[in-house]
């Protein structure tokens, strides 16, 4: 159980933490939280860099008010108060290569800023450790999803997905005259981390030829079997969109380390296009579009659901209802326990509505 605030409603203080890697929607979230609780008299603290602020002493915070967080950030990309998707406090980097626990500080943290209860925002993985904290601390914590993977499970959209579908989409559609003026076969490699929702809608919507996503095994000889169709109706160029995590030939997802230590996928774009090259002897060119796909001003349907998102989680904590997430389910604003999210990654279902909309148009999924 959550401990309940011992401060009477009218004179609550919530704290406020972006978690995980950022992406469009974030300022608009945290706008209408500090909106939501100043109706209330409440106030907000913005926790600077997640968790990393916590530990921090004096703690790393800013009082937000609507001087800081007003309508003048909603449409801004980025997190004003930073965020880090390194430095789990239950396993912390130290300097000697080992890993510490760092909780308790964590924990201490809230303590000083005398929290009533934090709202966080981010993805599974946040949540997991979020969570963790909350129990370990018995601090009343309410989670808002957000994620450009949009693979966090309960919730049809989290923060940040609609931006980067657009961003891919737009990358297409740019894509597309060029490759038609030079007879070349496009190659466009989007982020998404384990999930392809991002290379399946982006490329349902930019009219790509060929989809590639982690969840549906594909033979290169289908890929350069299909283009060689294309060519053969009197196509002179072709799109492919390639998920991040799509593996190589060999059964690898292809990845990088960072000077983190952490591992980042990229580079299966190249592969894939050598391939192709290879098999059909089209000229063909990579794009990666990466961070671009998270930087971006956010749509309308993104500072949509993040200030729906914002409003509900404040209001949760007005109801004494904690240990929940946000959640867009059948176009409205619901919550589910935190628990029933973490650990259950919402990836691409193989016989799910866009995947039939794929094959239905005749994409190229490289299964056939
Ligand atoms: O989870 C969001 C995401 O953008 C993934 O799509 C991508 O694999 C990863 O983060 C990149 O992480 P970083 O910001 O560490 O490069």
């Amino acid at each position: 159980m959550q401990a309940t605030p011992a401060t009477p409603p009218s004179r609550r203080t919530i704290g406020l933490l972006t978690s995980g890697g950022d992406c469009a929607g974030l300022n608009a979230v945290i706008r209408a939280v500090v909106t939501r609780a100043q109706g209330y008299g409440w106030t907000v603290q913005g926790i600077h860099q997640g968790t990393l602020g916590l530990m921090r002493r004096p703690v790393a915070f800013t009082t937000l008010d609507g001087a800081r967080a007003g309508a003048d950030i909603l449409h801004r990309g980025g997190t004003i108060l930073g965020t880090t998707n390194t430095g789990n406090p239950f396993a912390f980097p130290a300097a000697d290569g080992s890993t510490v626990d760092r909780s308790a500080e964590v924990i201490e943290g809230v303590r000083l800023m005398g929290l009533d209860a934090m709202i966080g925002i981010g993805g599974d993985g946040s949540f997991a450790i979020l969570r963790r904290l909350a129990q370990q601390g018995g601090i009343p914590l309410v989670g808002i999803p957000k994620t450009i993977d949009n693979d966090v499970g309960a919730t049809e959209r989290s923060v940040g997905y609609d931006t980067a579908v657009m961003v891919a989409t737009e990358a297409l559609d740019r894509l597309t005259p060029t490759a038609a003026s030079h007879a070349r076969v496009m190659v466009l490699e989007v982020m998404g981390r384990d999930a392809g929702h991002i290379a399946l809608a982006a490329g349902i919507a930019g009219g790509a030829d060929v989809i590639l996503i982690p969840e549906i095994r594909y033979r290169v000889e289908s890929v350069a079997a299909h283009i060689e169709a294309l060519r053969r109706r009197g196509r002179n160029f072709a799109l492919v969109v390639v998920a991040e995590a799509v593996p190589d030939q060999t059964g690898e997802r292809v990845r990088q380390q960072q000077a983190s230590g952490a591992f980042t996928y990229g580079g299966i774009g190249e592969i894939i296009a050598h391939a192709i090259a290879t098999r059909t002897g089209a000229e063909t060119r990579v794009t990666v579009l990466g961070h671009v796909q998270r930087g971006s001003p956010p749509t309308w349907n993104d500072r949509l659901i993040a200030q729906a998102f914002g409003v509900h989680a404040v209001d949760l904590i007005a109801a004494g209802r904690y240990d929940r997430m946000v959640a867009w389910q059948n176009r409205r604003v619901v919550d589910v326990p935190l628990a029933e999210i973490i650990d259950r990654p919402q990836t691409v279902e193989p016989d799910s509505p866009l995947v039939r909309t794929a094959r239905g148009l005749g994409i190229c999924l490289g299964d056939g």
